[in-house]
C-alpha cells in the first residue's frame, strides 16, 4: 500500500510522514532527501550543477539508500551516512539545479518506485500524488500558511539566536515556494483526487488523527 503525502516546506508533512510511517509500520520514503542527497554529493565532487549530462552520470554512479533505524530514517550516500550533512544550507540553496533536471527526475522516480515495491510506504515529496504515484491508496497535501511555516522551519533550526531571523526564513521559504511551484518539471500541486489539509491551527497529534481516520476505509481492508 502506498500513502501519498505532499506539500511545501514547512507544512509538517516529514514530521507526519515520520511518525505515521512510525504508528503503521510502514516503511518512510523521504524523497525530498534523495534529490538532497545527490545535491550533496554533486557539491562534494565539483559537478557542474547546470549540466544536466554530468549530473545523470553522478547519479547513475551512486547507491542512493534509506535506512530506517531505531531513531529515525538513516540517508546513505555510497554507504556513508550523510543525514545531517544534507540539511546543510548549501544544501538547501542548491538542491533546485537536481530536482529541476528532467533526466535526473526520471532516474529519481524509477529509484522511488524501486523503493516503494519493497512494501507498505509513506511516500512524502511534492509529486508523489500527481507524477510518482498516482495510484496511491490515499494522497494528502499538506499545507499552512507561510507565517506558520516559517515559524516551525524556524523553531526546528535551533540555532543560537540572531543567526538567521524569522524575516530570513520567510523570505527563503517563498523563494522555494516559487521554485517548487513554478518549476517545468513535476511542479508542486495538489493531485486532485487528494485530501486538503491547511495545518496551520492543527497540532501535529491532531494531523495524526484526521489522516489516521481518513485511512481506516483503506488499512481496515
Ligand atoms: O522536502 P525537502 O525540503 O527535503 O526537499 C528538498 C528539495 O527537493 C525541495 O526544494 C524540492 C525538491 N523535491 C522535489 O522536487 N520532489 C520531491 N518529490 C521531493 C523534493
Amino acid at each position: 500500500m502506498i500513502i501519498a503525502i505532499d506539500g511545501p516546506a514547512g507544512s509538517g508533512k516529514s514530521t507526519i510522514a515520520r511518525m505515521l510511517a512510525k504508528r503503521l509500520g510502514f516503511k518512510y520514503l523521504d524523497t525530498g532527501a534523495m534529490y538532497r542527497a545527490l545535491t550533496w554529493k554533486a557539491l562534494q565532487h565539483g559537478v557542474d550543477l547546470k549540466d544536466a549530462n554530468a549530473l545523470c552520470q553522478l547519479m547513475d554512479q551512486t547507491a542512493i539508500e534509506l535506512r530506517s533505524t531505531g531513531d529515525g530514517l538513516q540517508i546513505c550516500i555510497d554507504g556513508a551516512n550523510v543525514t545531517e550533512k544534507i540539511r546543510l544550507p548549501s544544501v538547501t540553496n542548491n538542491v533546485h539545479f537536481i530536482s529541476n533536471t528532467p533526466s535526473v527526475r526520471q532516474r529519481m522516480v524509477k529509484l522511488q518506485r524501486t523503493l516503494a515495491s519493497e512494501g507498505n510506504i509513506i511516500a512524502e515529496g511534492r509529486d508523489m500524488g500527481t507524477v510518482v504515484f498516482p495510484h496511491a491508496e490515499k494522497k494528502f497535501f499538506l499545507d499552512a500558511e507561510i507565517e506558520e511555516r516559517a515559524r516551525r522551519r524556524h523553531g526546528e533550526m535551533n540555532l543560537p539566536e540572531n543567526e538567521i531571523s524569522y524575516t530570513d526564513v520567510i523570505k527563503d521559504i517563498e523563494i522555494r515556494d516559487k521554485r517548487d511551484t513554478t518549476r517545468d518539471n513535476s511542479p508542486l500541486r495538489k493531485s486532485e483526487d487528494a485530501i486538503y489539509l491547511n495545518t496551520t491551527k492543527m497540532l501535529v497529534e491532531e494531523v495524526i488523527s484526521r489522516i489516521l481516520k481518513e485511512l481506516e476505509s483503506v488499512i481496515k481492508k
